[in-house]
């Protein structure tokens, strides 16, 4: 696991190649296992590849989004309002697993983030994307993660930037055995 979490870069670009149909189902059930609170599962996914809806999705706010354009495959990631006051934490769960599945499956994805954003200066990146995909009022997006074979590899994260004074022991900032390896110095 701890390889995989080293490995997962965003990735931005991508190889213009599809992804299996059986590496797609496994990416959804690795969101449809992520963990929600009170199990309520208040999240919904709509699968995007086609090239139109997915340039759609590219500008659904000025930036950080035009990745989209060039990937294969895009999840959108709603939650149920109605069903759960913490649909943003159950959706970012969700998210990070499709994210984490990817890297195992030998593919890059990017986390876009769509709530609390927006297309223009009246319109929120959520409705702009409402209206093109038909989805109910109950649901919130909360992000879209783009998926694609990788374009290029990215070294993955170093132990040396592993942040361990981040972390206290039973009271904030008292130190941990765990440090920085001495050789990263
Ligand atoms: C909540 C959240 C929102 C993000 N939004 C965007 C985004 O809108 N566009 C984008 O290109 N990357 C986005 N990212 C990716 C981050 O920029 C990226 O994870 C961060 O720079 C660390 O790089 P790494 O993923 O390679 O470790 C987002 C990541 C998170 C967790």
């Amino acid at each position: 696991m701890l390889e995989i979490f080293y490995k997962r870069r965003s990735t931005r670009k991508f190889l213009d190649k599809k992804i299996e149909d059986e590496k797609i189902k496994k990416l959804l059930t690795a969101a449809l296992l992520a963990p929600s609170s009170k199990g309520n599962r208040p999240w919904e996914f709509i699968v995007v590849d086609d090239p139109a809806l997915l340039e759609k999705l590219a500008t659904s706010k000025p930036h950080g989004a035009s990745l989209l354009k060039h990937a294969p495959l895009a999840i959108i990631i709603a939650g149920d309002k109605t069903k759960s006051d913490v649909w943003v934490e159950d959706c970012s769960i969700a998210s990070v697993f499709i994210q984490l599945e990817s890297e195992a499956l030998g593919l890059g994805s990017c986390w876009v983030q769509i709530n609390r954003r927006y297309y223009n200066d009246e319109v929120t990146s959520n409705e702009y994307i409402h209206e093109y995909f038909n989805i109910p009022e109950r649901l919130e997006v909360l992000s879209i993660v783009g998926i694609g074979y990788k374009a290029a590899e990215r070294p993955p994260v170093s132990a040396c930037d592993v942040q361990w004074d981040k972390v206290s022991l039973n009271c904030y900032k008292n130190q941990t055995s765990f440090v920085v390896p001495d050789d990263c110095h």
